[in-house]
């Protein structure tokens, strides 16, 4: 890696100031945490994967009009996109009944929903990202009404979109996590999707089998966490050509 001025580490992902301005280089880790049940370790291979398959997602997105950050992939483990001023607010799109949800009702994972959940937590690690409500969210500032109601539109047009996406290669979207952005554009303030989307934050099942084929795997000690991603890269078209050899490091892509 170039030296360049690093501005934050997370547990997946270390941002890079960008070359150029208002831009950002995210470096996608191999490294996986969970916190219910508290784990943290590796997963061979996951930053290269995620990178791409982040890449291609958002890339689609950006093809029927839902804005992103992505710009375009650098390398094997990273991507350039665009600054934005991240909302503290992760918006969760629940199609099927599972994880915390399950959890919270005592109801059985796969339970189709007869609506599609959107629900909003507040990113603060210490008090492990507690949900909350429009009102929360509008009393303390941290978004508005209008910037609530656009996450919610892109959240949804996201979801349907890609839970066709997923379908088509034999996959359910279970539930996803987004994060989103302000940008200006000219003389307005627009609202982006930010982050990733990868099986790191989008619960995928296989269709017929229900298999997890995401972080779960790694969550709930599943084993073939490694094989879960490469198979979600492998059905999107998307593995790296040369197989594991060529997940090891960087490498730039013309
Ligand atoms: P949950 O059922 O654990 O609340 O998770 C809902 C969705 O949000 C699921 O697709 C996983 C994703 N998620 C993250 O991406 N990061 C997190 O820290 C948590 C708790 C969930």
């Amino acid at each position: 890696m170039t030296r360049r001025r690093q501005i934050y580490e997370g547990s997946a992902k270390v941002l890079f100031e960008g070359p150029e301005p208002g831009t950002i280089v995210l470096y996608f880790k191999d490294d996986a945490v969970s916190r219910n049940p508290k784990r943290s370790g590796t997963i061979t291979g996951k930053g290269v994967i995620n990178n791409r398959i982040s890449e291609f997602v958002m890339s689609r997105l950006g093809e029927v009009a839902i804005p992103t950050h992505f710009m375009r992939r650098l390398n094997m483990r990273e991507q350039l996109v665009r600054k934005a001023e991240i909302i503290p607010i992760q918006v969760v799109v629940r199609n099927l009944v599972a994880g915390s949800l399950a959890e919270r009702f005592g109801m059985e994972e796969g339970e189709p929903l007869s609506r599609s959940i959107v629900e909003f937590y507040y990113k603060d690690e210490k008090r492990e990202d507690p949900m909350v409500m429009e009102e929360h969210i509008t009393a303390f500032g941290w978004a508005n009404h209008h910037e609530i109601d656009e996450m919610i539109n892109l959240a949804l047009r996201a979801n349907d979109f890609m839970s066709g996406l997923f379908l088509g290669i034999g996959i359910r979207l279970v539930d996803f996590r987004l994060e989103f952005g302000r940008v200006w554009e000219g003389e307005q303030l627009r609202i982006i999707i930010a982050d990733e989307i990868s099986p790191d934050n989008c619960r995928l099942w296989d269709a017929t089998t229900n298999e997890k084929l995401d972080i779960d795997r790694f969550r709930r000690d599943l084993g073939d966490v490694e094989d879960a991603y490469q198979e979600v890269a492998r059905r999107l078209g998307i593995l790296p050509e040369s197989g594991p050899s060529d997940i090891q490091g960087p490498h730039l892509v013309q």
